[in-house]
Parts: structure tokens; C-alpha cells; sequence
């Protein structure tokens, strides 16, 4: 009775106001729906996004470390920030992790969480392309980084760091990330994409690669189409980019000439399962060397400036890592080869404990294609719905105090016997991933950036003007602020 008076009522609305109490029902009911799922995820992670639908972007907006500082104080390891129609579940420390990392790709994808990078590396590669293609093409990729081909990039590290520091003067005041900047895209451009470019075109190739990496923005990684000025100037630095790849390799094909470099690995490679066993094209080489530019760039001038920041400011362990240099001089002279570098433990020690505290990447993330269940440190087990993306974060991860103690402090040994912090459980450790999907430019970036480290040793002593900068957490890699430090050249006595 009461029910048909209320029908009646409403008929006896205009059409508008009919429309908007329907409206208005429908968003009642969603919103009812909606805080009632968060509230009781039933086996799931624990939601938690405040405000119906938009409560996440907005912690989100804050940063996804202080989102992640306040959820980990609330939840603990395993929590779920709903954003819009998506929702997002962080795993943060070794025990929740080992299917995040270790899972194959048809249970934890990765292609619909990196296809943001495709209007950036191109068409017809990595995340454009299926998982079994980029399988074979990730094989190409660990093929020119497998050991072999690694000892011999490293006279070209060695060429370029005494090139490139032999122009500073005699004293002079630098910023560490810009200057490794400077320096890592003349040895990419050597080792990745080859002679010719580092000696004829590097300028040119320099430049569009500036204005490509200006076209990836946080913004871009939802919107990796919108119309804006620094997209367009991204999709023209590609085309023009892939153009000069290809120019290079039809001569080099054409010459018959071998180099030893990754782009002739790539020239070489043939695919085994799929597109009938034939060879890689101009325009997937041009792709693929583009990828391992965005890899590597931006994560080894990070690194290799947080560990210039560390040591100084930790006078104990830049003195060990001069030492070590003392030692090695003594024994081998001025030569800098990969057994040398790698006899280098404590200046290893240094650069794998500032990637410890400041980690270029600050989330990974994969999309959950099943559920599954995690386990935390505290015997509690959840299972993440398939659908969900799920991220782990270096940089929370490695601040965790029950996996490495006293977090904030700069102690290289913690991964020294008897301590080893990052050994008991695996992905402890996260600087370049881990499982499945691990870095693959892991040595190459060690050997990169101990090479650099020697030759700074070696040559000159410096001093911080400013206090270690913080980490800018705006950028996609995370890097220093500025930081003044001044040099001085003066050899080691061995
Ligand atoms: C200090 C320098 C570097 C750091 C900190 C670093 C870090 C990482 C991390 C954290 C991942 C895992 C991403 C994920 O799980 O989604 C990764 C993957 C990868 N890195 Fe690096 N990286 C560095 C240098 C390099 C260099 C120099 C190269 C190539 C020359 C490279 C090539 C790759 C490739 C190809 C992958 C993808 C592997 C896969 O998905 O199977 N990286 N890196």
C-alpha cells in the first residue's frame, strides 16, 4: 500500500526529477555495496579507502610512501587501496612476496601494468607484444648481457669514465646526478647502441632520448595517450630515434662488419618458437635498444650518485672503499678488467647498501591473473582476488627493521657474515627485483658503475657541500635532489 503510494508519488513527478531520484537510488545502492565489500573483504586483504570511490586516489595522491608508511602502521604487510573501478594490493616485506615474484606470467601478468611504456619503446616489442614473444626477446636481451659479452664492454665503461673526467679541472664544484647522468648515456650509447651512434650521432640521439624520457611522467602511466605537448614530443623523438636505429643497422648489415656490442647481439638474434625461427627486424632491434636505455639510464646514475652520497657522508666507508683501491692498484696497476672490478667486495658492499636505502624504483607491480594466498610474518593468511593489481616496493621493503636492523643507518656489513640481513628469507632484498623477472642488467650495472667509482677514487678526493639530498619522489625513478659536492684532483698513493 505504502510501496504503490510511493510509486504513485513519483510518477506524479516531472520526467527530470523522476530521472534524478533513480540517479540518486542507483549511487545510494553503489555507495551501500560499496563500503559494505571494504568493509567485510571476507578472506581478502583488508580495503581500506575512506571516502567511496575516490577515498584512494586521494591517498594516493599523497605519495605512494606515506600511503604505504600509514596502511603498513594500520594493516601490516598485506592491505588494499581501491582506486576508482581498479583495486591495488600491497605486499610489503619478504614473507608476503614469493608469489609476487616467483609466479609465471600467465598467474602474475605484467603486461597490462607496464603497456604505459609502449608509445615509449614502440611498437611490436616488450609489453606490446604477448608473453611468449617478449620471452624470446628477453632471451635476446640476456644473451648481450651473459657474462662473456660482459667483460667486453668494460674497456668501453673504462674509456669513457677517463674521457669524461679528465675534462673537470683541477677543482670544482658538481652534482653527482647530473654528472653520472652525463656520463652513463655516453656508455650506453658505446655498449647498447654501438659505435657509430656514440661517435657520429650522440648529440642528436642524446637529445631526442631527452626529450622521450620528458614524455614519461607520472601522469603518463594512466594516461599514456593523452593529447599533451611532452606526449607528442615523445611519439616524434621515437619515430625519429627508430629511424636513426635503423639507418645504423642496414649499414652495419650491409658492411658485414661485427662489433662487440648489444646492438649486434640483437642484430643476430633469431626467434625459436615463435614468428616461424626468423630474425629480429630493424624496427624490434630499434624497440628493444630503446627499453634497455629507459632500464638502465636513469637506475645507474642513481645509483651511482646515492653511493657517492653514502660514502662521503660515511667517511668510514669511503676511507675502506680508497683502501681497497690502494690494494688493488698495488696489485694489478691501472688495469680495470671485469676480474678486477669484481675482486672490488667493498666497494660493492657500498653500492649495494645505498641501493638499500634509496632504490630508483619504488614500486613494482603485477596483475594478479588468479587468486592467491599470502602468508604474513604474523601467521595471518589472506588470499588476493584475481583482478587486483598488486605492487611490492624496494624502497618500504628495504626500511623493514624486522629484516634489516637499524634500517636508516648506512651499515654495508649487514650483508657481511655473520650478519647476512638479506640471506634468511628471500626478497628480502629488492634492488633489482628478484625471481622471474630479476634484473637483467644486474652485473652490467655493477660493473658499470664500480668502474666509475675506481676511476673517481683513483683521482680525486671530495667533499659534500650540502647535506645528503633527499630523494625526489615526484619523478618515475626516484632520484637525489640537488647536492653540491666539491672536488679536488689528487691521486691515490698505492
Ligand atoms: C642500478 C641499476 C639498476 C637497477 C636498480 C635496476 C632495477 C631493476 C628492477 C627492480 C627490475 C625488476 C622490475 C620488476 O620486477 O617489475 C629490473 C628489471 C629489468 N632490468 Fe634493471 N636495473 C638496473 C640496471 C639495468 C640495466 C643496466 C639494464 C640493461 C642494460 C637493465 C635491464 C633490465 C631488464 C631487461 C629488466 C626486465 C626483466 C624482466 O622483466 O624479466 N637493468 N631492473
Amino acid at each position: 500500500m505504502e510501496l504503490s503510494a510511493l510509486s504513485e508519488g513519483l510518477q506524479a513527478l516531472p520526467l527530470s526529477l523522476q530521472l534524478a531520484s533513480g540517479a540518486a537510488v542507483i549511487f545510494l545502492s553503489l555507495l551501500i555495496l560499496r563500503v559494505l565489500s571494504n568493509a567485510f573483504p571476507g578472506a581478502a586483504p583488508p580495503v581500506d579507502e575512506g571516502l567511496p570511490f575516490v577515498g584512494g586516489l586521494i591517498k594516493f595522491s599523497k605519495g605512494p610512501l606515506p600511503l604505504m608508511t600509514e596502511m603498513y602502521a594500520k594493516h601490516g604487510e598485506a592491505f588494499t587501496i581501491p582506486l576508482l573501478h581498479k583495486k591495488m594490493t600491497f605486499l610489503l616485506g619478504p614473507h608476503v612476496s614469493p608469489h609476487f615474484f616467483n609466479a609465471t606470467d600467465d598467474k602474475m601478468s605484467q603486461t597490462e601494468v607496464y603497456n604505459f611504456n609502449v608509445p615509449t619503446f614502440g611498437y611490436g616489442v616488450v609489453y606490446d607484444v604477448d608473453q611468449r614473444v617478449r620471452s624470446e626477446q628477453f632471451r635476446f636481451v640476456a644473451d648481450a648481457l651473459r657474462t662473456a659479452k660482459l667483460r667486453t664492454y668494460v674497456p668501453a665503461f673504462k674509456m669513457e669514465a677517463d674521457d669524461y673526467f679528465s675534462k673537470w679541472g683541477e677543482e670544482g664544484v658538481v652534482d653527482f646526478m647530473q654528472a653520472f647522468s652525463d656520463l652513463i648515456i655516453l656508455t650506453a650509447s658505446r655498449t647498447l647502441l654501438g659505435r657509430e651512434i656514440r661517435e657520429s650521432m650522440f648529440k642528436e640521439v642524446a637529445d631526442l632520448y631527452h626529450d622521450l624520457d620528458d614524455g614519461m611522467r607520472p601522469i603518463s602511466v594512466l594516461f599514456p595517450y593523452l593529447p599533451t605537448e611532452f606526449h607528442r614530443r615523445r611519439d616524434v623523438a621515437r619515430e625519429a630515434l627508430r629511424g636513426i636505429f635503423k639507418k645504423v643497422i642496414k649499414a652495419r648489415r650491409d658492411s658485414g662488419v661485427k662489433e662487440d656490442d648489444i646492438l649486434q647481439v640483437l642484430i643476430d638474434s633469431r626467434y625459436r618458437n615463435v614468428y616461424s625461427g626468423r630474425a629480429t627486424t630493424d624496427d624490434e632491434i630499434a624497440g628493444l635498444l630503446i627499453a634497455l636505455l629507459f632500464a638502465g639510464q636513469h637506475t645507474s646514475s642513481v645509483t651511482s650518485s646515492w653511493t657517492g652520497y653514502r660514502m662521503l657522508s660515511n667517511p668510514k666507508w669511503f676511507a675502506a672503499a680508497q683502501e681497497e683501491q690502494r690494494r688493488v692498484v698495488r696489485e694489478h696497476g691501472d688495469k680495470l678488467d671485469m676480474d678486477v672490478l669484481n675482486g672490488m667486495d667493498t666497494l660493492h658492499l657500498n653500492i649495494q647498501e645505498a641501493l638499500r636505502m634509496n632504490p630508483p624504483l619504488i614500486m613494482v607491480m603485477r596483475l594478479a591473473k588468479e587468486s592467491f594466498p599470502v602468508t604474513t610474518s604474523q601467521g595471518r593468511t589472506y588470499v588476493v582476488p584475481k583482478g587486483h593489481i598488486v605492487a611490492a616496493s624496494p624502497t618500504f621493503s628495504h626500511r623493514l627493521p624486522h629484516v634489516f636492523k637499524q634500517p636508516d643507518e648506512y651499515q654495508p656489513d649487514r650483508f657481511l657474515p655473520p650478519r647476512e640481513e638479506d640471506k634468511p628469507l628471500p626478497f628480502s632484498y629488492l634492488g633489482f627485483g628478484g625471481g622471474r623477472h630479476g634484473c637483467m642488467g644486474q652485473n652490467f650495472a655493477y660493473l658499470q658503475i664500480k668502474t666509475i667509482w675506481s676511476v673517481l677514487l683513483r683521482n680525486f678526493e671530495f667533499e659534500l657541500l650540502d647535506p645528503v639530498p633527499e630523494p625526489n619522489y615526484t619523478s618515475m625513478v626516484i632520484m637525489p635532489k640537488a647536492c653540491r659536492v666539491r672536488y679536488r684532483r689528487k691521486k691515490l698513493v698505492a
